[in-house]
C-alpha cells in the first residue's frame, strides 16, 4: 500500500519505528514530518497526510502524536477524513469493519512500539463491512459545515 505518515514530537519516535517495519513490509511510505523530537504544533503536519489520501495517492493514512487527540481533531475537521484514534487491536479492526477509517491515529505516548504494530497491521488488513454501516457513514458525509462557520466567499 501507499501510506502517508505524519506525527508531531510526542509521536516522532513511533513514527520512525513504523517507517522501519512497513517498509520492509513492502510499503511505500510518504513521510510529512516532523523530523526530529523538537517541540512542533501538531496540525502542521496532518494536511499533507489527509491531501494524500483525499486524493487517492495514498491509500490511508496514519497519523501520531503524544495522545492521538490533536490530530484526530485536526484530521477530522476535512471532509471525507474518517480518521480513528486507536489504542488496542480491537478499536483497530471496529474502526475498518464499521466505519471505514481512512486514518489511523495513533498515540505516542501511550502505546508501546509491538501493541503498535499489531494495531496497524489489523488495520491495514481488515476490510469495511458495508451493509448497515453505509447509511451511517452517509450521514457524516451529508453534514452540513457548522453554524458559526464563516460563509464561502
Ligand atoms: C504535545 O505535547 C502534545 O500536546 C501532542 O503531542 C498531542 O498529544 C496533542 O493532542
Amino acid at each position: 500500500m501507499n501510506i502517508a505518515m505524519g506525527a508531531d514530537h510526542g509521536g516522532f519516535t513511533l513514527k520512525e519505528e513504523l517507517k522501519t517495519w512497513l517498509a520492509g513490509n513492502g510499503h511505500r511510505l510518504f513521510d510529512a514530518g516532523t523530523d526530529s523530537l523538537e517541540s512542533v504544533d501538531y496540525p502542521d503536519f496532518v494536511g499533507d497526510v489527509v491531501e494524500n489520501v483525499l486524493s487517492g495517492t495514498a491509500d490511508r493514512g496514519i497519523l501520531i502524536c503524544g495522545s492521538g487527540i490533536g490530530m484526530s481533531i485536526t484530521a477530522n475537521r476535512y471532509h471525507g477524513i474518517r480518521a480513528a484514534l486507536c489504542l488496542d487491536p480491537e478499536m483497530a479492526r471496529l474502526s475498518r469493519e464499521h466505519n471505514d477509517a481512512n486514518v489511523l491515529v495513533l498515540a505516542g505516548r501511550k502505546t508501546d512500539v509491538e501493541t503498535a504494530k499489531e494495531i496497524v497491521d489489523i488495520w491495514l488488513t481488515t476490510d469495511f463491512e458495508g451493509g448497515r454501516h453505509v447509511p451511517r457513514l452517509r450521514k457524516i458525509e451529508l453534514l452540513k459545515p457548522p453554524s458559526n462557520a464563516p460563509l464561502p466567499k
